[in-house]
């Protein structure tokens, strides 16, 4: 199935028509769910990348254009699909006029919001932390030592673990491993790490 987007930069009259092999559908939600986020980071590279910095570092080329990641700061990433498609969406010249499909839109919608800090930082300890620890609002840690991250946040205040992932977590632990992360995914599994807490 071939898929094709219709952008016309309506300021600079440039169209670029774009086609996309359309991978076959699983029926396994979670596959569809990633599939909808690789198309739409698909989407984002060829028609959005020369202004914004669409993933998860890096600065816009284009000095107005917001980077993704900071979008949910300046609105309700829930319904950027609808945004989009309506077209509520921005009214800067330099921002291009797009003829776009619905599932296009809900497929950028998918990756934007994928590349939030706290959706990131739960996919950074997904990975890499709930082979051990409770990662979510509930649940007990699958290491019986590891305590869960919603707890945390009571023996001392969540900002405090950013130095200590920076200077690498000491627990003396044997089975707590060093791990090194990059600044920028330091600060995504705090966001992460602090949207969990108890009582938020
Ligand atoms: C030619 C440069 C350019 C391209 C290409 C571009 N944008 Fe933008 N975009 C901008 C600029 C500049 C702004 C800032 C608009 C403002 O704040 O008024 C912006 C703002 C936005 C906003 C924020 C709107 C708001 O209300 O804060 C969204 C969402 C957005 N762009 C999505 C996209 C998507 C999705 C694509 C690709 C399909 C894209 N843009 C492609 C230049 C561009
Ligand atoms: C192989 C198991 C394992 C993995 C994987 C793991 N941890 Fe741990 N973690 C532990 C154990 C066990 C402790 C308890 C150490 C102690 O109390 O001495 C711990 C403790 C901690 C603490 C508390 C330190 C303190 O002094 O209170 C933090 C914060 C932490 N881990 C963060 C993480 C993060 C973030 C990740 C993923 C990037 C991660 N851990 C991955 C086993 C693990």
């Amino acid at each position: 199935m071939i898929r094709a987007i219709d952008l016309v930069a309506g300021k600079i009259g440039l169209t670029a028509a774009i086609a996309l092999v359309g991978l076959a559908c699983s029926s396994l939600a979670a596959q569809a769910v990633n599939h909808s986020v690789e198309h739409g980071r698909e989407l984002a590279v060829n028609n959005c990348a020369r202004c914004h910095a669409i993933g998860n570092t890096g600065e816009s080329a284009h000095p107005d254009a917001p980077p993704f990641r900071t979008l949910s700061q300046r609105l309700d990433v829930d319904t950027i699909d609808e945004a989009l498609l309506t077209r509520a969406t921005p009214a800067h010249s330099d921002m291009p006029h797009f003829t776009i499909t619905m599932g296009q839109a809900t497929d950028l919608a998918a990756y934007i919001a994928s590349v939030q800090p706290t959706a990131h930082g739960k996919e950074l300890v997904e990975l890499n932390c709930s082979p051990c620890h409770a990662i979510g609002p509930q649940g007990d840690s699958p290491h019986a030592d590891a305590p869960p991250f919603r707890e945390l946040g009571q023996r001392y205040p969540i900002e405090a673990l950013e130095e200590a992932f920076v200077e690498g977590i000491e627990t003396g632990h044997p089975d707590m491993p060093s791990f090194v992360a990059a600044p920028d995914q330091i600060a995504d599994i705090i966001a992460y790490i602090e949207s969990v807490q108890v009582g938020k």
